[in-house]
Formats: structure tokens, C-alpha cells, sequence
């Protein structure tokens, strides 16, 4: 477990705190909508922590070319139709290669580092 994260849910749970079982089954809100808008068609896309996919899906389905990065292999795993799956820690990252959208998508909400959980947005 990273420190300063924590977590519970059913099966396997990922450094940062996520039940992958939990993260493999929650639906996605209007993140595929707000990005295609935002977006070129067809543009390259680093979506940094995919976790299971619940974002990469969709983008994947509207026709973009996803590099989905996770630390955990068993989230990665259920990553279905990105260009390529990348298992490492975010902050080793070394691609060689550039895109035209970089995205990072629930991230700190595991985090009880009171500095990072002033960062988090508050729906
Ligand atoms: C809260 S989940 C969100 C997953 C996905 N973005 C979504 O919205 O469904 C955070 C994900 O980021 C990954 N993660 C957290 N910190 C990471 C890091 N430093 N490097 C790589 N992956 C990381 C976790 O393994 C987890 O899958």
C-alpha cells in the first residue's frame, strides 16, 4: 500500500487504495463526453491511472487511440481495446513518445495526505 493511501472492498486492492472488482463494475459518468468535446477526433490519449477501463471504454469506443498507464497489473487486465497497456508507477513513466491529450481521472481519492486532499475537487 502506498503510504498515506488506504482502502477496502472486495477483492484485490490496488496500491492507492481501489477494490479493482468495485472499479471493474462502476459506470461511467459524463468524462467520455467532456473529453470528446474537448478533443480533436481520433486524437492520441495517455490516460494516466485507467484503472479497469471505465473511462478507456468509451473513449476507446469513440474512436480514440488510448495508452492506458495503471500500476496494477490485475486493474490493467480488464483493460479492453487501448492502443497499449502500460503496467508502471506513474512517476517512472517513460514512454518516448508524445500524445496530444494526457488525462488523469479519479486519482486522489483514496488519499488521506491532508495536502492532496485539499487538491481533491469536492463534488
Ligand atoms: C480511483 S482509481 C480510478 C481509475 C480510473 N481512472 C477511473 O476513473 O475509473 C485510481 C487508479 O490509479 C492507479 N494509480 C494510482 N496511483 C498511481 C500511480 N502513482 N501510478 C500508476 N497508477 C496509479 C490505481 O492503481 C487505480 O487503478
Amino acid at each position: 500500500m502506498r503510504e498515506g493511501h488506504r482502502g477496502t472492498g472486495p477483492g484485490i486492492i490496488t496500491p492507492d487504495g481501489c477494490a479493482v472488482e468495485l472499479y471493474d463494475r462502476l459506470g461511467v459518468g459524463p468524462e467520455p463526453d467532456i473529453i470528446t468535446a474537448a478533443v480533436p477526433a481520433g486524437a492520441t490519449i495517455l490516460e494516466l491511472g485507467s484503472g479497469a477501463g471505465r473511462v478507456t471504454h468509451p473513449l476507446v469506443e469513440r474512436g480514440f487511440a488510448v495508452t492506458a498507464v495503471d500500476e496494477s497489473p490485475e486493474m490493467l487486465e480488464r483493460v479492453r481495446g487501448a492502443r497499449r497497456t502500460v503496467a508502471a508507477p506513474i512517476e517512472r513513466l517513460a514512454l518516448g513518445e508524445e500524445f496530444d491529450v494526457v488525462t488523469l481521472a479519479s486519482f486522489l481519492i483514496h488519499t488521506s495526505d491532508p495536502t492532496w486532499v485539499r487538491a481533491r475537487p469536492m463534488a
